[in-house]
């Protein structure tokens, strides 16, 4: 072969790699951002990249479109690996008609997905798109619910994690928001279905991008995103740690990391964590940080509905998702928002083996018409709905209050939990002592209404009665809803017994086409 042909070849690949060129780059890293190559390279282990369909471009020829061309057309697609496992990726290309997806580039994305479900390998999807490409119409539209098509299927079979690193507009939202995660960098992105400028024709509301879609908002208002990172490189970063919780696909167990904390480890604190006023707070926090291995957890979703908090940790190197109730806010009581963020969370798990590590300190679910109005109801139940199906081993600790339908929300033991221990400090009833006593003397107590210390001394001392019978965990133990009280100080070693006990676990639902999860 002559050296020519492979000079064109290297020149082709240069041209490639260039994308819109020099002074687009330019224009992209002014804005503080990288370009879709610079972002693979951070993504993936040197040198592992193997890039697909370089010298792809575009079929249109409207709009004068054929005159402008561009190897790759705006989409940088391939595999590699990180931490040596394999990947799928795609990244967007914005200094590339604004990284818009044509039929072209909608192609080149369904091949990486298509392949990533053959050999049953994780796709990532870094996102910086201006949306369809106008020039295209409707083949735009059909590239898109291409991905959505291949996106739906992939579903609880590969994990699918989005990054957006600038726009995210119109229907471009929905396939990252049918994969399992999103990440937002803070400076320059946004996703919204339809932009300030539709907003103001439409309704009259002035908002900006950042108000209506940057990433704060979607961390904390709608729940969008599950992660946020100061910069690029952080959430680039934050993905490589998140794959090291997970599996590659679903007949596959998350891998096991080496484990240097002692499984024995006693933490002395946690004896002493519970206050003894039930109606004072502590950060659970510092409970999941004191019994997973090297303190060590991922956070998902931590702006959002922080009274429940979910995330990725290790027992014995084994991976945990874990949720539980934070006092600490709205003292972890479930509403709307927490039942949502906690079926998500819950369902993941279940759908790629990770078992769930649930802490309970749960007073109920949260009163009121707004809750009502949003339908708690149904929000709750999608939680519920999530625990009751999922077949993960299911290890539980109630650490503190345990009340009414929260309670058997939050992995009961009716619920298919498997091993549910309890802490000397639980309150499993169906309802606090307050509450209780207002219901079941309601009359007597408004007998005493001319006589207020007569009253409050009676009511003192029919919550006492009420606590002393039911503000413990024996009454639940009793009937074996609770395996075993334990001290709090061994919560790690129990746990991780636990799950060694579980590691083995089969458990199924029976066959059906789908569940209908109250969605
Ligand atoms: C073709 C596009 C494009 C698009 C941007 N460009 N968006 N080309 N189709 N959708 C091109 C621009 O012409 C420009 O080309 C280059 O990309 C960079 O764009 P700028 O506007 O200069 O960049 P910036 O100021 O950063 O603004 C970015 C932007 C803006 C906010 C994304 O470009 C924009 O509003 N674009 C249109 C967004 C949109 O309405 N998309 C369609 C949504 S509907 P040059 O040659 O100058 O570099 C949709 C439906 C999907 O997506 C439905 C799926 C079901």
């Amino acid at each position: 072969m002559s050296h020519e042909k492979i000079k064109e070849l290297i020149d082709l690949r240069a041209k490639a790699k260039l994308g819109g060129g020099e002074k687009r780059i330019e224009s992209q890293h002014k804005k503080g951002k990288l370009t879709a190559r610079e972002r693979i390279e951070l993504l993936l282990d040197e040198g592992s990249f193997e890039e697909f369909d370089m010298f792809v471009s575009h079929r249109s020829h409207d709009f004068g479109l054929e005159k402008e061309t561009y190897l790759g057309d705006g989409v940088v697609t391939g595999y590699g690996t990180v931490d040596g496992r394999l990947v799928y990726l795609f990244s967007q290309d914005f200094t590339v008609f604004g990284g818009s997806l044509s039929e072209t580039f909608s192609k080149k994305i369904c091949k990486v997905m298509d392949q990533a479900m053959k050999v049953g390998a994780p796709v990532i999807g870094l996102n910086d798109s201006g949306g369809a490409r106008i020039q295209e119409g409707v083949q735009s539209l059909a590239g898109y619910a291409e991905i959505f098509q291949r996106n739906i299927m992939a579903s609880g079979v590969i994990p699918q994690i989005s990054a957006v690193f600038g726009p995210c507009a119109g229907g471009a939202v929905y396939s990252p928001a049918l994969t399992d995660f999103i990440m937002m960098s803070k400076e320059n992105s946004y996703m919204f279905v339809t932009g300030p400028k539709v907003v103001k024709t439409v309704t009259n509301e002035v908002v900006s991008e950042d108000e209506l879609g940057g990433a704060m908002v979607h961390a904390s208002k709608s729940g969008v995103t599950h992660f946020v990172a100061d910069t690029e490189q952080e959430g680039i970063l934050l993905i490589r740690k998140l794959l090291s919780y997970i599996p590659q696909n679903n007949l596959e167990d998350p891998p096991l990391a080496p484990c240097i904390d002692p499984i024995d480890r006693l933490e002395e604190s946690l004896n002493d964590i519970i206050p003894d006023n039930p109606n004072k707070p502590y950060d659970v926090k510092d409970v999941i940080h004191s019994i997973v291995d090297n303190h060590e957890f991922m956070e998902v979703h931590r702006h959002y509905a922080p009274n429940l908090v979910v995330g990725f940790a290790r027992f014995n190197g084994t991976s945990v998702g874990i949720v539980a109730n934070q006092p600490k806010y709205l003292a972890g009581v479930l509403d709307i928002n927490a039942s949502r963020k906690g079926a998500r969370f819950v369902r993941f798990c279940d759908c790629f083996n990770i078992p769930l590590v649930t802490l309970v300190d749960v007073p109920g679910f949260l009163p009121g018409t707004a809750q009502e109005y949003g339908g708690i109801i149904i929000h709750g139940a999608k939680f519920l709905f999530a625990y009751g199906e999922a077949t993960v081993p299911k290890v539980t600790v109630t650490l503190r209050k345990s009340y009414g339908g929260a309670h058997d929300v939050m992995s009961c033991k009716q619920l298919r939990g498997d091993i549910n221990y309890a802490w000397p400090s639980a309150e499993i009833a169906v309802m606090g002592a307050s509450g209780a006593t207002s219901v079941l003397y309601g009359r007597q107590i408004k007998e005493l209404e001319n006589d207020p210390q007569e009253q409050a001394n009676f009511i003192a001392n029919k919550e006492q009665e009420y606590n002393d019978k039911f503000a413990n965990p024996y009454v639940a133990a009793k009937f074996g809803f609770i395996d075993d009280v334990i001290v709090p100080r061994n919560t790690r070693f129990r746990v991780i017994r636990a799950l060694q006990a579980l590691a083995t676990k089969k458990d199924t639902n029976p066959p059906k086409k789908h569940s209908n999860i109250p969605l």
